[in-house]
């Protein structure tokens, strides 16, 4: 299992490239299961998450080939029936369940369980399916969807916490094989809904209002192959940006999509962070102290609970107060220990982080507990005093393509290392990490 080493102080100064969006491939690639002909996705990022969606489409019986950043995929012939473990190892697998519904009229997936970031149930995905005529079954721990022609219907799809992606797009590609026109309100506006549904059209769906919260679908007979791009990810680019303003460094985003990061744009121009936008580029610099601010996570075009956790990290070095407040997931606080153990002053009251900014951080052992979690554990580390050892990257590979490479060509002292004495980075774990390591 490997680890990171980083020597903190360094600020991070040149260009870095934003890969293609996790939240968007993923959809995507489920969405090929949608026709037996071709389809090409290119500007695919090396993530665990999108070879672990790979695999999930071929153990459904579809061709996949992925070679330097395109993944082809011909679902010729697919079955119903997903792999238990395979997709239950990842939550975002559940999109599958739509196309598989749209198409083959049946489909059988493993129930995806709670995360550490929160309970993530899918009743709005079952209610959406139930909507357009599917019945559900739960067996086993599996859920079980059949519906010998899914209806076109009305779908309000607003639940405890707002709107939901997944369950969004995949209603959406349930119903673009169904009969008749399916309206679902309360949609999802999140620009990877969006992303899809472009894709979708190239297939030959008819969608119309996709990114606004009413989403209108006519269904057509047959989808076919179609080629896309996918957008660049809006979440690494927003935790580039922070890790720039975080060590005083200046950093240039490309292939950036700065309509997609108003949100954290704003804070951090609050936060004394010039932020210049030049067509897809956006430069980062902080222009003096760090100023404190308080933020809620809300849907799109709120600011993201999947970038929330970064701006923590940034917050411990804005002297003063800022409030935190996370409103899409119950219990996405789990860095908040760990910031703590590099000396950052965070209190939890309820749903908010009440940060005390201002003090220095000193590197420590820590351990990743999620993906956005592992993301603010990197840029608090590139601030600390000397030398912060972080487990568990697995967490960080999942969603950020070579993150110590693109941090590393920015100017930051971070080394990957790995526990496996066959591997070629071998190093022997650190006594004090021990502990953390499985
Ligand atoms: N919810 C329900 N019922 C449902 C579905 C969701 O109550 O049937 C609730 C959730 O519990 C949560 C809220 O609705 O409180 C929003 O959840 P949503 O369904 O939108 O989340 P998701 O679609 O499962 C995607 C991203 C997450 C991101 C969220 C919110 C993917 C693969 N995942 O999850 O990404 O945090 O939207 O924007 O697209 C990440 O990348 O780190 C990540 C966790």
């Amino acid at each position: 299992m490997d680890y990171l080493e980083i020597k903190g102080g360094n600020p991070l100064k040149g260009e870095v490239r934003i890969s293609g969006s996790k939240n968007a491939v993923l959809p995507i690639l489920a969405a090929t299961l949608l026709t037996d002909e071709r389809c090409v996705i290119r500007g695919i990022p090396d993530l665990s998450d999108v070879k672990h969606m790979a695999k999930i489409l071929q153990t459904l019986g579809a061709e996949v080939e992925l070679e330097s950043g395109t993944i082809t995929v011909q679902a010729k012939s697919i079955n119903p029936f997903g792999d238990y473990d395979i997709i239950r190892k990842m939550r975002g697998s559940v999109c599958i369940m739509g196309p598989l519904l749209g198409r083959l009229h049946e489909a059988k997936v493993s129930m995806p369980g709670g995360c550490v970031i929160g309970a993530r149930p899918i009743n709005l995905h079952l209610w959406g399916f139930k909507s357009l005529g599917a019945q559900i079954d739960l067996k086993e721990g599996y859920v079980i969807a059949k519906a010998p022609q899914l209806e076109g219907c009305s779908i309000f799809m607003g639940g405890r916490n707002g709107s939901t992606v997944l369950g969004t797009a995949n209603v959406m590609m349930a119903a673009v094989l169904a009969k008749g026109q399916t309206v679902i309100e309360y949609a999802a506006c999140e620009p990877e809904v969006k992303d899809l549904a472009d894709f979708l059209i190239k297939m030959g769906a008819d969608i119309k209002g996709a990114g606004s919260p009413t989403i209108r679908i006519r269904g057509v007979e047959k989808l076919h192959g179609a080629e896309h791009t996918v957008i660049p990810d809006r979440i690494e680019a927003a935790t580039y940006a922070i890790a720039a303003a975080a060590t005083d460094g200046e950093v240039t985003l490309l292939n950036s999509e700065p309509n997609h990061i108003q949100a954290i744009l704003h804070q951090l121009r609050q936060a004394n962070v010039s932020c210049t936008v030049s067509g897809k580029e956006v430069t980062i610099k902080r222009k003096g102290e760090l100023r404190p601010v308080s933020i809620a996570t809300q849907p799109y075009p709120g600011f993201p609970t999947d970038a929330q956790a970064q701006l923590m990290a940034l917050m411990t070095q804005a002297r003063g107060i800022s409030i935190i407040t996370e409103r899409i997931f119950e219990s996405r606080f789990m860095h908040v220990p760990e910031l703590g153990r590099l000396g950052a002053h965070i209190e939890l009251e309820g749903v908010s982080a009440i940060v005390e900014g201002g003090f220095e951080l000193q590197g420590a052992h820590v351990m990743s507990s999620d993906l956005r979690a592992s993301a603010a554990l990197v840029i608090a580390g590139m601030v600390a005093k000397s030398t912060t050892i972080i487990s568990r990257i697995y967490h960080l590979d999942r969603g950020y393509e070579k993150m110590d490479v693109k941090l590393r060509k920015l100017g930051a002292d971070i080394g990957r290392w790995s526990s496996e004495p066959s591997n070629p980075n071998y190093r022997p774990v650190p006594p004090s990490l021990a502990q953390f390591v499985e």
